[in-house]
């Protein structure tokens, strides 16, 4: 599927509008730029244009394999039945196939990220993946929850200026669905138990829905506005980071669970 009729099938993603042709980077104002590149067009291009580009894959990379380095030690043999025991390791080569996938581009532009193979958790870039996750509860609200904000990160290239990045887009997201589904049922199941699980799982929630909301970045990032500028995003830290409170809260709702305070223990504001 491209990219444009992906973004348009998601509940509640908004195109960018456009205006007397120039397309305009929701919120941000910014005039975004409108060519698609390809990768032997790199050279021709200004060098915050190759630097953006290297930092979003690089950051891209880190998340990708952050979540197995999370979960793969104390999760994958500890988890409540052979099928879901089967998940974690089918959830986890995905992840490392994603990985590879962003690897590879960012390889190509000549940043190799290999190094996040192997570097301690507490080193990764995004505070949601330097501690370790040694729960089913909490490996079920990551999914739910911090799975979702990979959703948004990606969607944010759906139809970005570098091609070969909105090329590998619609598997990875295929696959991230299927996370983000897996984590939101086991959660509902969780909580409908009720009593003990129900706080236990409470508590993860509190724990994970401030990591996800500090995922989006600071509100006044000057850095978020140029990625709009350039389109390798389309909408800016703020923006995207409300639209994920508008979908989860109501699920959250719904589960019979209590929707964390949004500001406490945040970093980013
Ligand atoms: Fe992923
Ligand atoms: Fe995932």
């Amino acid at each position: 599927m491209a990219g444009g009729a992906l973004l348009a099938s998601r509940p509640g993603v908004r195109l960018l509008t456009h205006t007397a042709g120039a397309c305009v980077c929701a919120e941000v104002g910014e005039t975004m730029f409108e060519e698609k590149k390809e990768h032997e067009d790199l050279e021709k291009m200004p060098s915050e244009y190759r630097e953006l580009l290297e930092r979003v894959l690089t950051i891209q990379a880190d998340c990708e394999i952050g979540g197995p380095h999370l979960y793969v030690k104390d999760i994958l043999l500890t988890a409540p039945s052979k099928v879901n025991q089967l998940i974690v390791a089918r959830t986890a080569a995905e992840e490392m196939d994603h990985y590879r996938k962003i690897t590879r581009l960012a390889g190509e532009i000549g940043k190799d990220t290999s190094f996040l193979l192997s570097i301690p958790n507490q080193q990764r870039y995004l505070e949601a993946f330097r501690g370790v996750i040694k729960t089913w509860e909490d490996f079920s609200v990551f999914g739910f929850l911090i799975d979702r904000v990979g959703r948004y990160q990606l969607e944010e290239f759906l139809d970005c200026s570098y091609l070969p990045l909105q090329r590998i887009l619609p598997e990875i997201l295929k696959e991230e669905m299927g996370h983000i589904g897996f984590g939101t049922n086991q959660t509902a199941e969780i909580a409908a138990k009720g009593g003990e699980s129900r706080e236990r799982v409470q508590q993860s929630l509190n724990f994970w829905y401030t990591k996800a909301l500090d995922m989006f970045g600071r509100t006044d990032s000057e850095r978020s506005n140029r990625f709009c500028h350039w389109g390798l995003k389309r909408r800016s830290n703020s923006q995207a980071r409300r639209e994920f409170i508008k979908e989860v809260d109501p699920i959250i709702t719904s589960m019979g669970l209590t929707v964390p305070d949004p500001v406490t223990g945040r970093k980013f504001l």
